[in-house]
This record gives C-alpha cells, structure tokens and sequence, in this order.
C-alpha cells in the first residue's frame, strides 16, 4: 500500500496492522525521549488548503517524532492564494522531494487525483477533503475505541456506537463508518433528516432521525460538529432546536453504556452539539483522540514510508491472534 485516500483502502488485516503498530510507538511517546530516526533524511510535506488545528500539528508530531524533516505549506500566504493550480504546486513539491505528502482540500477527490495523476513520486496522505473522508481520523477514533473498550487490542466486534449530527458535511463520518463496519462494530448514524447526505443507504450502518431512541447502553457516542462554513442552506430551524432534539447533554449520556465513552474529532461548537459539562466528563475521551492522533499518524507514516508489508500482513496479524 503506498497512499491512504480513504478508510477503504484499508482492509480487515491492515487496519489492525496500522493499530497495533501505533500501539508499540505510543511506548515511545511515553519516554522522556520521544523520537525515533525511522525516517531521518525522509521529507514530509503538510499541505493544507483549508484550516486545520489539531490535524496539521499532529502530521507534524508525528513526522518529527520519526525525525523526518517536515515542511509545512498552507494555502494562506503562499502561491496558492495567487491561483497556482494543484499541479504546479505539486511538481513544485515533487522538484523539492518529497517522500510523502499529507493533503487537507476543500474539494473532495484532491488527494485521489494528487495520487493518480503521477506529478508525485511519494505517498499520498488524505488528511480531509471536502465532505468525503478523514482517513487519520477514523483510524485515531477507533485506536481510541480499541483503547478504552477493549484495554487495547483486537478488533471492535459487536461495540455498539452512535455517531450523531451534522452527517452531511462530515467526512469524519463517512470514514468513520467504514473503518468501523472494517473492524466489526455496529454502527448507528443520527441524523436531522436534512442533515442526511444522498445514497446513505449504502453505508454499512443503520440510520435514524431519533437520538433518545439510540442511546441506551451504547458503547460510544461520537458527536459531531455542525459545520456552519459548509452550509449553504438552513437546516434546521434555531440553534436550540437543535440541540434540544441531537445535542448531547447529561441526561443523554446518564443512558449510554455505564462503562461507554463520548467522542468529538473537534472543533466543538460547546453548548450546541455538546453541552460543556458532557465535553469534560470522565468519560469524555476527547483529549485522548488528540494524543492518539499522534501515534496514529506515526503509525501510517511509518507504514507507508517504511513499505507497507501488504504480504505479511495475513501471517503476522494471524500469528498474533
Ligand atoms: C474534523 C475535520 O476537519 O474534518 N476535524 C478534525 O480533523 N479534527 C471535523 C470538523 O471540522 O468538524
């Protein structure tokens, strides 16, 4: 495997492969040294054409915690914002070798065609394009979920989890839902009906419009963000109206699972998807998903650069079990 566009590039086998290994770095990044010279003299490039906090400055942990030399290249104050088209920006890239590229588009489908068009020699990393998918994000969410359900191994078999919201614009969930049906969860997407995105009824999830109804001994819930910057229309009618049917407060989350998790990739929009005391209850695992991230992405870094071993995946993994 030489890039990750989607979480569909990854198969039963590789997706535990990509967990496990985060699992042996997050070793290293509890030592007071945390760096590893796995990919010394390699080139990560982060480019990223819309705005990004946590996922940008995870890229760059990562790359660095494996002594890669990172460059960071944001649309704002750059060619890019002269117009400079993908190609040209990435034969820059590809003049500067680069070993792997993370892209973060506001068009869905930049990092397939990134991938496909042959201007770049190196790996190709999705990190969000449009309302499509988030392949890190997913594979740092379900690390996440391994980790606290299931004391870090294995896969997520009959884990019961609710992702809730703004659906539409989410490539959190889209990818989400992928890597998670992958791994043998059972997922339940809710929704606000306008908020549902055209042909959901392919995903390999159950969907619902009522949240009270599926709630009741869930294993996780993953709140969503309601993306205003995406919204060309309104969806719903007042903020409250809102969070009064899908946002997550304390009596919602008293019905989970006694031993269930409360997730959110961030941004939050604190008292409209989730209420303030729910974003910082014990439970609330949203500070470990950024931690996580970290080892997550040294993981794929690792795997991708390091030469994904696609072959040895089926004996290694099996030999494990
Ligand atoms: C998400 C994103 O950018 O897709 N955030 C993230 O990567 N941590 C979700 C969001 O913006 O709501």
């Amino acid at each position: 495997m030489k890039h990750l566009l989607s979480a569909s590039d990854l198969n039963y086998n590789s997706a535990i492969r990509v967990l496990d290994t985060a699992r042996e770095l997050s070793l290293v990044t509890d030592r007071p040294v945390k760096k590893l010279p796995t990919l010394r003299g390699r080139t990560v490039v982060n480019l990223f054409f819309e705005d990004s906090t946590r996922t940008r400055i995870s890229f760059e942990a990562a790359a660095k915690r494996l002594s890669a030399d990172v460059i960071n290249f944001s649309a704002k104050g750059s060619s890019l914002s002269k117009g400079e088209s993908l190609k040209d920006t990435a034969l820059t890239l590809q003049a500067m070798g680069a070993d792997a590229v993370v892209i973060r588009h506001g068009s869905s489908g930049a990092p397939h065609r990134l991938a496909s068009a042959g201007w770049i020699d190196g790996s190709i990393i999705n990190a969000g394009d449009g309302t499509h998918e988030h392949p890190t994000q997913a594979l740092l969410d379900a690390y996440t979920l391994r980790d606290h359900l299931n004391g870090g191994v294995g896969d997520l078999a009959g884990k019961r989890i609710v992702i809730v919201g703004d659906v539409l614009h989410s490539r959190v969930a889209r990818s989400n839902v992928i890597l998670l049906a992958t791994l043998g969860a059972q997922v339940t997407v809710v929704a606000p009906p306008t908020l549902v995105p055209v042909g959901i009824e392919t995903w390999p999830c159950k969907v619902s419009y009522d949240l009270d109804a599926e709630l009741d001994g869930a294993d996780a819930v993953m709140m969503l963000r309601v993306q205003g910057e995406r919204m060309i229309h309104s969806y719903f009618p007042t903020t409250r109206e809102y969070s009064r049917r899908y946002g997550l407060n304390r009596q919602r989350f008293e019905r989970i699972s006694e031993s269930g998790i409360v997730m959110h990739p961030g941004p939050m929009n604190r008292g409209m998807e989730i209420t303030a005391d729910v974003a910082d209850a014990e439970r609330s695992v949203i500070v470990d998903q950024v931690t996580n991230g970290v080892t997550v992405r040294m993981a794929v870094l690792y795997l991708l650069l390091g030469g994904f071993p696609d072959d040895s995946v089926d004996s290694a993994v099996e030999s494990d079990q």
